[in-house]
């Protein structure tokens, strides 16, 4: 996620706000910018008496230092600026595609974190009154949507412009604006993106994170959807979604600039599987709209997904089991025959791919070698290749024909959580999106499973709301030498990530299996140092699992099962339960799979692990 800081007061605020952006780099960034007003030099005053303001801006690709390096000697100070750190979601990250960005005039400039839904139908409606864009954002038509309703539509008051702004867009955003014509201000407002105000004594700042501002206020004011703010040097005012002014006090925080980065968790991991529910909604942005599917992105025409003869997904360790997912999905819904490979074995079996084959790629990374050379691989034999990341401008972005961004802001904890819900999102939208050009699914079934699918969010929560339990589970079975996974269809490829989260962070022993399979040979180790995790929620393949949950509990070992919510009758059979909401068998999947990250964060965690960096392991595996 990109991040946002801006500063109003009595101090020069250079070097405030590359101060702040450093402390944003945790969050990951590919490009920063800051912009100031000063008073243009040497100009008489006009009859005012007052100075009149220009901006001065510096953006570069790259680190902060680079930027720092650069303002350093630039003549650029004044007491009123923005700044930002951003993480790319359209456009690649290079300095013209950096914030801030301007209006035609250059008196306004924006930063702003988030995804505008609607910028294309924005930009043109922009670009037919005369406006010129110059990068390949959907922010830059925020200070262009500024500046047409000040001049053209005369409100002479940016938050009113701000406020008129907010009700145009369609998606999510922590918008901060500061213009020219307005020097003794600084406007933003938000939708759904992190804002907070940060408050003192004759300064006041905005940021999308506490850390931007911790080392000058403890004061704070958090700021709600469709709420705009103006913030001079020694006023803070809040405007509600009617845009009535309305009072909030600030808050007290007492947290270090160590635990703010991390919100207030103990690790980035447990930050990141706590921001599951919005990392999954900003999945769903922009293609789940009033539920009709958008997958223009993946730039093949409904007649080239009915002739598609065979889809072909690879990737590796976390993302493969994404792509497992994708399998029973795709052949469920839109009946295409779907392989899945590992990457890394990919290009060593002979396989058979040509133009007819859709190859899809995962990774949260975008930088996967084993899944860059069977990239290569595919597209020397003419398969069209889709790729799904994480990080926009990565190498495999850049490599494919399509790309579908799962928008889960970056991960900072090495192993992957926020961005498998999000790969399992698109998943479940790309298999469906397929099903309904196929006519394959009709319109009852096609609108229950997207309610399902928008009501995961708040499932999510429901789980994170009842981590406790899973912690108290995970206090009294993390002595256990052995965990086994179970699972069967939907729940087996969850089996598999709960095994890879336990042994990636605790370093004990798991496996992830499908139940079957147990009596075929991983029985025999089966004993009271074992716990077995059995993901048994309420589908069609139920009593098969108790039967298999049977066969272990009768060889003493402990078994957490996790189960849908009010069934009563597993706790005859396990040690430990823990429910999920409801929801359909396609998708327990991903409610499984939360308390299982957490199960393995809990035990790791008791074993006294770094869980964020774990030993060995690498957020980007970049060697072969
Ligand atoms: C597990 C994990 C790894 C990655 C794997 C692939 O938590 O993070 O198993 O999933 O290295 O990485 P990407 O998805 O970047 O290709």
């Amino acid at each position: 996620m990109c991040g946002i800081v801006a500063y109003i007061g009595n101090k020069k605020c250079k070097s405030i706000l590359i101060n702040g952006l450093k402390r944003l780099e945790y969050r990951g960034y590919d490009s920063a910018g800051i912009a100031i007003l000063s008073p243009v030099q040497n100009e008489k005053f006009e009859k005012t008496g007052k100075p009149r303001f220009q901006i001065k801006v510096e953006k570069e690709a790259g680190k902060i230092k680079v930027l720092e390096d650069l303002v350093k000697n630039i003549d650029m100070d004044g007491f009123c600026g923005i700044g930002h750190t951003r993480w790319a979601t359209h456009g690649e990250p290079s300095k013209v595609n950096a914030h801030p960005h301007f209006d035609c005039t250059e008196k306004i400039a924006v930063v702003h974190n988030g995804i505008i839904e609607n910028y294309s139908e924005i930009k043109e409606e922009l670009i037919q009154k005369g406006h010129k864009f110059i990068s390949q954002t959907d922010t830059e038509v925020l200070p262009h949507l500024l500046e047409e309703y000040l001049k053209s539509e005369n409100i002479g008051d940016l938050q009113l412009a701000m406020h008129k702004l907010l009700k145009k867009i369609r998606g999510s955003g922590a918008i901060v604006a500061i213009s020219t014509d307005f020097p003794e201000e600084i406007v933003a407002g938000r939708i759904a993106s992190p804002l907070i105000v940060g408050t003192s004594k004759d300064e006041n700042f905005f940021a999308s994170d506490m850390p931007a501002v911790l080392e000058h206020t403890h004061n704070f004011i958090v700021i709600n959807d469709f709420e705009t703010v103006r913030i001079t040097r020694n006023k803070v005012e809040i405007f509600n979604s009617d845009c009535k002014l309305i009072e909030r006090e600030p808050f007290k925080v007492s947290w270090s600039i160590e635990s703010a980065e991390k919100g207030g968790y103990e690790d980035f991991m447990l930050k990141e599987i706590f921001e599951q529910p919005y990392g999954v909604k900003e999945t769903m942005r922009g293609r789940l709209l009033d539920g009709a599917l958008n997958f223009d992105e993946l730039n093949i025409s409904e007649e080239q997904i009915k002739n598609l003869k065979k889809i072909q997904i690879i990737a590796c360790g976390t993302s493969y089991h994404a792509a497992l997912t994708g399998k029973l999905l795709i052949e469920k819904w839109a009946k295409i025959p779907v392989e899945v490979d590992f990457s890394s074995e990919y290009r060593y079996r002979s396989p058979i791919v040509d133009k007819n084959c859709l190859f899809v790629a995962i990774t949260q990374s975008g930088e996967t070698i084993d899944t860059l050379a069977a990239i290569r691989e595919a597209k020397s034999k003419n398969a069209r290749v889709v790729a799904i990341t994480n990080v926009v401008g990565s190498t495999v972005a850049r490599e494919s024909d399509s790309v579908i961004y799962t928008h889960a802001g970056p991960e900072i904890g090495v192993c992957a959580t926020k961005t498998f819900s999000s790969q399992l999102i698109v998943m479940y939208l790309m298999a469906l999106y397929f099903a309904k050009v196929k006519g394959f699914v009709d319109g009852v079934d096609y609108d229950k499973i997207i309610k399902e699918i928008k009501s995961i969010p708040d499932k999510i929560q429901t789980i994170l709301d009842n981590a406790e339990k899973i912690k108290n589970i995970a206090d009294e079975t993390y002595k256990h030498t052995c965990f086994l996974f179970l699972g069967r269809i939907y729940g087996f490829p969850m089996s598999l990530e709960g095994a890879l989260k336990l042994k990636e962070i605790s370093y004990i022993h798991a496996e992830g299996y499908p139940a079957g399979e147990m009596k075929h040979g991983p029985i025999a180790l089966t004993d009271t140092k074992t716990v077995v995790v059995g993901l048994i929620p309420r589908d069609f393949i139920y009593e098969k699992m108790i039967s298999n949950l049977q066969e272990v509990k009768a060889r003493n070992a402990t078994i957490f099962a996790i189960i849908t919510e009010d069934d009563k009758n597993i706790s005859r059979y396990a040690n430990y339960t823990f429910e999920i909401p409801k929801t359909i068998e396609e998708l327990y999947g991903i409610l499984e799979v939360v308390p299982l990250q957490l199960y393995a964060y809990y035990i790791a965690k008791n074993h006294n692990r770094n869980v964020d960096q774990p030993r060995n392991l690498a957020k980007s595996v970049t060697v072969e």
